[in-house]
């Protein structure tokens, strides 16, 4: 074990929003904090949130945090946990105008308050009206937050790792996790990072899908860890499709797009939400709407030559709006459409945005596994925020606005754990020679030379089997074969090898290690979504196309390598409020 190694209080992995929040709250109690990034810290995926943050500030419509948990909750499908999702938006405010004081700059109203938008499923009242509730820095909202967060963990002396990639957690023998072993891709040195407590904030996997919102790195990397390490991923049957992708390209056009009074028209003109979802129209919540365009492509009102598309139509609203509110999808489909959203219409399909599943939590942040006659455990030294864990606030469908408030509410709740953790627990345990031969033999195993299978051509399979097959619309037939088709990829990336086997930023070597992180994730996608017999949020099931709370209001738990899934009760009851029961969602 002749490796550098460095001893930190906390090591945080991930330093999108969750991870940054986390090490911030920490960092001001003065822990001795690492935050190890595979990029730089401000490219990472927060940095390509658009539409905004939120938070019952009652600024532009009437509001308050109860109407946006009920929202929430509805929006999950009686899926969220009901404990977590009070805490969120109880605590929303406060960690907006916190966010404000960090030096967010959001947009303003011409009173001089945070400027407040329509977001999907968004209501006043218990469902009666819209409300305006996601603040906004125009459409670089998450831009706008990130680098804020950064700067105030550069003030609060953060230390930071950029780029180097997470290889396993360390897990001694009694189940506590010790730090990471991680790849410095500068010159292929792996490091062993001891701390008291690990967090992770790795983000999303949206690179499981060929078109998807996400940026490149979203391959994982923190829920395929927390697989080899023994813990259950919580719900991954349940993937976001943003209604409006660019068609054919997926890069994200916002739903603030909607938000600022954008609609969506099929070859014949009409605005078809007006059928699918009455009331909301438009800003139904994002499986409806979903659903909605590729129902109107499936049946031939698509637009376009090969009419595979829906339009976003944004010209009504004006060039100074769009300049103004909108200016970074404007600046979108110039680049890659050479199209004016104040001109044309903008063409969209949906594409994979966000995995409501991951790592099990509760809403301190700790990882908690498994689920055993009624009680979990806290899994000791580990937590994770953000998209990579379930806490579940989301539940089977989450709304829009509420992915930043997540990775804030949770990442500073974890933080604040964690410092009361620290207290208790001065020392850091010792570590033995043998509990890094996991990470150390994944990064062996790309040593091998020879002739193979090739990594780019499989991962595009990959993508494609989950595209076609863990779509929008499922079934048991197309299911029954993702999961083959997922294993047979696992079995065939045992022979992939790499040609250039050099140390210094070898990207083939990184790309490797996240196909293999790729490939976990989607054998639990498609074998939890395979088992649910129901349609419930993103998860639509063609052959069971109602909810069915008597036998699937439940949690699904994946463990690696394991085809049968295990089970959890949702948690119904809320902290100090009333339940809201599970009741038929309409928008
Ligand atoms: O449409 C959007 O701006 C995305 C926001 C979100 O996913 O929360």
């Amino acid at each position: 074990m002749n490796l550098p190694r460095r001893c930190f209080d906390v090591l945080v992995i991930g330093a999108g929003g969750g991870g940054l929040r986390a090490a911030l709250q920490l960092s001001q109690a003065e822990a001795n904090v690492a935050v190890v990034s595979k990029v730089f810290p401000t490219r990472s995926h927060t940095v390509a949130a658009q539409g905004g943050i939120n938070a019952a500030l009652a600024n532009v419509s009437p509001d308050n945090w109860l109407w946006h948990m009920y929202d929430t909750v509805k929006g999950s499908d009686y899926l969220g946990d009901q404990d977590a999702i009070e805490y969120m938006c109880r605590a929303a405010a406060h960690l907006v105008i916190d966010l404000e004081h960090a030096g967010v700059p959001f947009s303003r109203l011409e009173n001089g308050k945070i400027y407040q938008r329509a977001f999907g499923g968004q209501s006043q009242n218990f469902g009666e009206a819209q409300a305006a509730r996601t603040c906004a820095a125009a459409d670089r909202t998450g831009h706008a937050i990130l680098h804020s967060l950064y700067q105030q963990n550069i003030k609060a002396k953060t230390h930071f790792f950029d780029e180097f990639f997470a290889l396993d957690l360390i897990k001694d023998i009694s189940g506590y996790i010790l730090g990471a072993v991680v790849l410095e891709i500068e010159t292929g040195q792996p490091w062993i990072i001891e701390a008291k407590c690990t967090l992770l904030a790795t983000g999303g996997a949206g690179r499981l899908f060929r078109t998807n919102t996400n940026a490149r790195i979203n391959t994982g990397d923190g829920m395929a860890m927390a697989l080899r390490a023994g813990i259950p991923l919580q719900d991954m049957e349940f993937i976001q499709f943003h209604p409006t992708g660019i068609a054919g390209k997926g890069m994200l056009i916002t739903e603030g797009a909607r938000g600022e009074g954008g609609y969506l028209i099929n070859r014949d003109g009409e605005r078809f939400m007006e059928r699918y979802a009455s009331h909301a129209k438009d800003l139904a919540s994002r499986d409806v709407v979903s659903r909605a365009i590729y129902t109107e492509v499936k049946e031939g009102r698509g637009c376009g030559p090969h009419g595979n598309y829906v339009l976003l139509k944004l010209e009504h609203l004006g060039e100074a709006v769009i300049k103004d509110r909108l200016p970074g999808i404007r600046q979108l489909t110039l680049t890659f459409l050479h199209l004016d959203p104040a001109e044309n219409p903008i063409p969209v399909y949906p594409t994979c945005h966000y995995i409501m599943g991951g790592i099990p939590t509760n809403r301190f942040g700790q990882v908690v596994a498994p689920y055993k006659e009624g009680a979990e455990e806290a899994i000791p030294g580990l937590y994770a925020v953000g998209e990579c864990a379930c806490v579940s606030v989301h539940g089977a469908n989450r709304l829009g606005g509420n992915s930043l408030l997540d990775i804030v509410v949770f990442g500073r709740a974890a933080g604040n754990h964690i410092i009361a953790h620290l207290k208790k627990h001065r020392y850091h345990r010792a570590l033995a020679a043998d509990d890094v031969d996991q990470a150390l033999a994944r990064l062996a195993r790309w040593e091998r030379s020879g002739n193979g299978e090739n990594m780019d051509e499989l991962r595009a399979e990959l993508q494609s089997v989950m595209e076609q097959n863990c779509g929008v619309f499922r079934n048991k037939t197309v299911l029954e074969e993702a999961v083959k088709k997922v294993t047979v990829i696992a079995e065939r990336l045992q022979d992939v090898r790499l040609k250039d086997q050099s140390k210094v930023f070898n990207t083939a070597r990184l790309n490797a290690l996240e196909l293999e992180n790729l490939v976990e994730l989607s054998q639990a996608v498609a074998c939890c979504a395979l088992a649910r017999q129901e349609s419930r949020g993103a998860h639509y099931r063609v052959d069971y196309p109602e909810r069915d709370d008597i036998r699937w209001l439940k949690h699904s738990l994946y463990f690696k390598g394991q085809t049968q899934i295990e089970y959890k009760p949702v948690r119904l009851k809320p902290l100090t409020v009333e339940t809201f029961p599970p009741k038929e969602r309409v928008y």
